[in-house]
């Protein structure tokens, strides 16, 4: 049976918040994820309980959830690298938490401070653990095309670590395509060689913009029977662990992509437009995005 229904997960207070320099303040941050809770979304991945030297500006990750007025029907989400991290999540009670990893030795070292192999144990230890305390758990795979450190990245070397982390008992697999090199033939060839082995239920695709191929890249997914995208208000984003990841693809302008395309989002364009406003007067940048740009000019 085929769905007219995708689902956007939106990451902006969390990747696309990570690499600003100017600080936020507890408060705008709390009121940027209320005004994406008005937007119809219901997964919001809010902040990440990493170490606060390594992500200074999500080191309020405790007081955001604190004083953050939840929606029962909202999914509110975190990051969370190894044990220390579960336990900080567990004292907020999110509801959610996601691990994560590359599939590349290169920035697996630069962005966590470990190998692939060494990483697979801490991960286990956070799976086994929330799963006691009833909480779900995603898992990313980072540089599923390419790595900044090591190159392109072959797509057995994804389905490599996706093996390991379905193991492990991960609901869902958010493949990124972190520096934002892929098009949509090596979306092709890296999905081919996934979905021979799992449904493709199991995957959302979590794309950064770097060359304007996200939008592209989101189709050939789609094309391919992914429902899931991950993606951030206004373009906000980047790895400050990956040279040259720029922002993730924007939520308005996937919303509209898949809008015109007859797919039902949930969202409300007007309320995505107020949230994009929002940030942007609070970083004092102007952000770059399609309907932000449209809006504009009207
Ligand atoms: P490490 O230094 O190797 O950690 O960092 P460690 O286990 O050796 O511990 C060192 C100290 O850190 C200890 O303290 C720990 O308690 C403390 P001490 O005993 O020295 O006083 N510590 C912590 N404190 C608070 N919270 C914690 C925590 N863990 C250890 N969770 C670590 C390893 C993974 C923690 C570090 O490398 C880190 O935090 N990295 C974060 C990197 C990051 O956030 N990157 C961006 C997110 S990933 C991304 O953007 C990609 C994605 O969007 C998908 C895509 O686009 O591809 C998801
Ligand atoms: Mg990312």
């Amino acid at each position: 049976m085929t769905t007219n229904k995708v689902r956007i997960k939106e990451v902006g207070p969390r990747d696309g918040l990570q690499n600003e320099k100017n600080y936020i303040s507890t408060t705008d941050k709390i009121a940027f994820i209320e005004k994406l809770s008005e937007t119809g979304l219901d997964y919001i991945e809010v902040t990440s309980f990493v170490h606060p030297k390594w992500i200074p500006q999500l080191a309020d990750a405790v007081d955001v959830l604190c004083n953050l007025k939840r929606r029962k029907e909202i999914t509110y989400a975190a990051l969370v690298p190894n044990i220390k991290g579960l336990e900080r999540a567990l004292q907020v009670h999110i509801d959610e938490v996601s691990i994560f990893m590359s599939a590349s030795e290169g920035h697996n070292l630069s962005n966590i401070n470990k190998t692939i192999s060494d990483t697979f144990p801490v991960l286990k230890e956070v799976v086994e653990e929330a799963r006691l305390n009833n909480l779900a758990v995603r898992g990313y795979v980072s540089t599923v095309i390419g790595c900044p450190y090591d190159g392109p990245v072959k797509p057995e070397q994804v389905l490599y670590v996706v093996d390991h982390l379905i193991d492990m008992g991960v609901k869902e697999i958010s493949l990124g395509d972190t520096i934002g090199v892929g098009v949509p033939t090596d979306i092709e060839r890296l999905l081919e060689v996934l979905l021979k082995k799992y449904p493709p239920y199991l995957f959302a695709m979590h794309f950064h913009d770097t060359y304007g191929t996200a939008i592209a890249n989101i189709v050939k997914s789609l094309e391919m029977g992914i429902l899931t995208f991950d993606s951030s208000i206004g373009g906000l984003g980047g790895c400050p662990y990956a040279k040259g990841a720029s922002g993730n693809v924007a939520t308005e302008d996937v919303h509209y992509l898949f809008t015109k395309m007859g797919k039902q989002t949930g969202l409300n364009a007007k309320k995505l437009l107020e949230a994009a406003y929002f940030i942007e007067s609070k970083l004092g940048k102007t952000l770059n995005t399609k309907q932000l740009a449209i809006s504009r000019s009207e």
